[in-house]
């Protein structure tokens, strides 16, 4: 379970942790939430080799519950990923991914939809897609995030170095 996408990638998108799909397939956001990520991705016109998706931790937790420790084990695995990929933004999924990438920035759902610049790779935080399958109110916020995500990419903040 570690990557899929393009080789140097322009944005990567940054999830927790492989599902049942994910284990099944050996592949980063396959299930549920990887529909609603790739549905997502295809609204901002990301083309196949322009972006990358992989998580924070390399195999399914036991029920599914994110641990910490094994965050730790596998951060080196996460960062010799983002050494060779060198994307020009992260987007992170989820309050586990922010937290990974940008342990200073705020709760989740103060930090969403807000770009954070101050580290070497700028970070886009997102909800994970499992709450935009939610709830409604989750789902509006998604959707809301997603603009402001095309926005800064249109901006040109994100172009291939
Ligand atoms: N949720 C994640 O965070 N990652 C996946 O690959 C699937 C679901």
């Amino acid at each position: 379970m570690v990557y899929r996408g393009g080789l140097s990638p322009r944005v990567v998108f940054v999830g927790e942790a492989p599902g049942a799909a994910e284990d099944r397939t050996g592949l980063p956001f396959v299930g549920r939430s990887g529909r609603k990520l790739d549905a997502a991705i295809e609204r901002l016109g990301l083309a196949s080799d322009e972006f990358g998706v992989l998580n924070l931790l390399k195999c399914r937790p036991p029920e599914n519950r994110f641990d910490p420790r094994a965050a730790a084990t596998c951060r080196p695995f996460l960062d010799r990923q983002l050494a060779f990929l060198r994307p020009s933004l992260l987007v992170s999924l989820g309050a586990h991914a922010l937290r990974a990438l940008d342990p200073r920035a705020p709760p989740i759902l103060r930090a969403a939809g807000v770009p954070r610049t101050g580290g070497p790779v700028p970070v886009f935080p997102l909800l994970h897609p499992a709450a935009a399958l939610r709830s409604r109110r989750w789902a509006e916020r998604w959707d809301r995030d997603l603009v402001e995500l095309g926005a800064w990419l249109a901006g040109g903040v994100a172009q291939p170095v």
